[in-house]
Parts: structure tokens; C-alpha cells; sequence
């Protein structure tokens, strides 16, 4: 779980392939990750007929083939989550609260955060590129609405503290994305504990470098298609774009920081979750 931006996509690449794949020789591997770990989330942004400007063929194929009784209208994430067989992953990016109650009894969940100011860049270069957001204002328009929660999967602020209150229940492990950064073998260690899956030192080593940024790019962005992208923004990637801590300072100027760092201290004043904004 985690809020958009936030690394999840590396987390489900990781999830995924410690749970089913930890010696490289599954054949799903190949399979798009967001089909291999679904995105329950999306079917929030089914609008009853489509989702908007996205290019959902690939779901819909996998949908009718392991849900045939079922409308794709009426949503198909879930559905084809239920129809998974075996020890599941799967990603969401709603907060607890809008999770099925009691989620931690039944369910292990990895929560991923990241510092809110890497999270707004790649949320606006996200809403640039994407049809489906098909933002064309500036970085500071986007973060403005942002910040009055005008943007689909805003207010940011009760998914890290809603999970971060959890973080000690047995079923819970928080990750911070500028640890992974940082120490990417010691978080793998972690979540290997976490999940029981057992794996060796050389697995576990294997693992990173098959979930390194590079590693990833190379083997193509879940999301990036032609018809997934604005004409404008056919070069840039969707999800794996640049991975890298404190990527905000090129893009903020004074005034956006201090703007936002009003906004951060407004909203952690009851919590004493800290952030690493790279230095
Ligand atoms: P940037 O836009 O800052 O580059 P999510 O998958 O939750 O939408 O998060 C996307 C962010 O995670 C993007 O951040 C993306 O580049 C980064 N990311 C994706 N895969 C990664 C990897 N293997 N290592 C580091 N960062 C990665």
C-alpha cells in the first residue's frame, strides 16, 4: 500500500518476485507487473463505462478470460484479485480507512512512504503525462490543488499516518522509499522476515538487482504506452522516470518551498513521523 508516487511499483516488482520468483525461472515473470500484482485501487476510477483515457485492454483480456460471468463495468481488479489463486499480491493506493475493515487481521501489508516534496514532483510529471490526469498548468498550479485536495487520490496526509500508527502491529511493515534508496539489501532483509519467504543472501542480492531502477527501465514501464500518454508527452516515461531522493530541488522555487513546507508542518503537528528530503 502507499499513496501514488510513492515507490509502490518497485515495491510490487519486489513483493512479486520474492513471493513467485525467487530463482528467475517462473515464465509470468513477463507478464506486465500490474497484471501479475493488480492495482485494486482502479476501480475507483471506472467510471461505470471506461476508465477514462486509459488503456485498459490488457486487464479487460485477463478479465474475460478468468471472470467471463462478470460485467467489466462493474469494476476488475478485484475480480480478477479473487479469481488469484495461491498467496496473493496486490497493490492498493487508498488509505487504511478505505480498506476492508480489519485488513491487518487478515492480510500483510507493506506500507511504502516517501517525503510529500519528491511525492508532488512525480505526482505532476504523473499528471502531465498521463491522459488520464491530462494536467497542462505548472507545477505550482498542481501543487496548490494538491494541497486543497483537489486532485484524484488527495488528502494525501491520512494514508502515512493512518499507516504509520500501525506500524507496530505484527502485520504491518513500513518502508521508507529513501531507505530502499539507501540500503536497499537491508529493507530487502526485512521484508524477508516480514513475509516469511526465507530467502538466502544471494537471493536476496539477486532480487535487488533485478528490481533496480536500471533493471526495470530497461525492461519497459508498466504504463507506457502511445495511448496512455498525451501528445505532448509521448517521450517521457509514466512510472519509472527518474528515482532519485530530493529530485524536488530542481523543480521548487523559495516560494513553492515555503508554501509547502507550511502545508507539511500544518499537517504533521500530530504525528512525529519525519521525513528524509535528501540533502
Ligand atoms: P520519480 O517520479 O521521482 O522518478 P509509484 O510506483 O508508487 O507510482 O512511484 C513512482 C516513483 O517510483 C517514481 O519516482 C519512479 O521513478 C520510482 N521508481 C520506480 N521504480 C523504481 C526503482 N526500481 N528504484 C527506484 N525508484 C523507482
Amino acid at each position: 500500500m502507499a499513496f501514488p508516487k510513492c515507490g509502490s511499483t518497485w515495491m510490487q516488482e519486489i513483493l512479486w518476485n520474492m513471493i513467485h520468483n525467487p530463482n528467475f525461472d517462473n515464465p509470468q515473470a513477463k507478464t506486465p507487473i500490474l497484471l501479475r500484482a493488480p492495482d485494486i485501487s482502479q476501480d475507483m476510477l471506472h467510471d461505470g463505462e471506461e476508465i477514462d483515457n486509459m488503456e485498459v485492454s490488457a486487464f479487460e483480456a485477463l478479465f474475460r478470460k478468468v471472470v467471463p460471468e462478470k460485467d467489466p463495468k462493474d469494476g476488475m481488479f478485484l475480480e480478477i484479485l479473487n479469481k488469484m489463486e495461491g498467496r496473493r499480491v496486490f497493490k492498493s493506493h487508498l488509505p487504511l480507512c478505505l480498506m476492508t475493515p480489519g485488513l491487518l487481521d487478515k492480510a500483510k501489508v507493506v506500507y511504502v512512504a516517501r517525503n510529500p516534496k519528491d511525492v508532488l514532483v512525480s505526482f505532476y510529471h504523473y499528471g502531465r503525462v498521463l491522459k488520464l490526469y491530462k494536467f497542462s498548468g505548472t507545477l505550482d498550479e498542481y501543487i496548490n490543488d494538491c494541497m486543497k485536495d483537489d486532485v484524484v487520490y488527495m488528502p494525501f496526509w491520512p494514508y502515512v499516518k493512518q499507516a504509520w500508527q500501525q506500524r507496530h502491529h505484527p502485520n504491518m511493515l513500513f518502508v521508507f522509499y529513501e531507505d530502499m534508496k539507501a540500503d536497499i539489501m537491508k529493507e530487502l532483509r526485512r521484508v524477508n522476515t516480514f513475509i516469511g519467504t526465507n530467502l538466502t543472501k544471494q537471493q536476496l542480492e539477486n532480487i535487488a538487482k533485478y528490481t533496480s531502477f536500471s533493471a526495470m527501465k530497461s525492461r519497459g514501464d508498466p504504463l507506457d504506452t502511445p495511448e496512455n500518454k498525451t501528445e505532448l508527452h509521448q517521450d517521457e516515461p509514466v512510472l519509472i522516470r527518474k528515482g532519485q531522493v530530493g529530485d524536488w530541488k530542481n523543480f521548487f522555487s523559495p516560494e513553492l518551498d515555503a508554501k509547502v513546507n507550511k502545508w507539511i508542518e500544518e499537517n504533521t503537528k500530530d504525528t512525529d513521523i519525519t521525513f528524509n528530503y535528501g540533502n
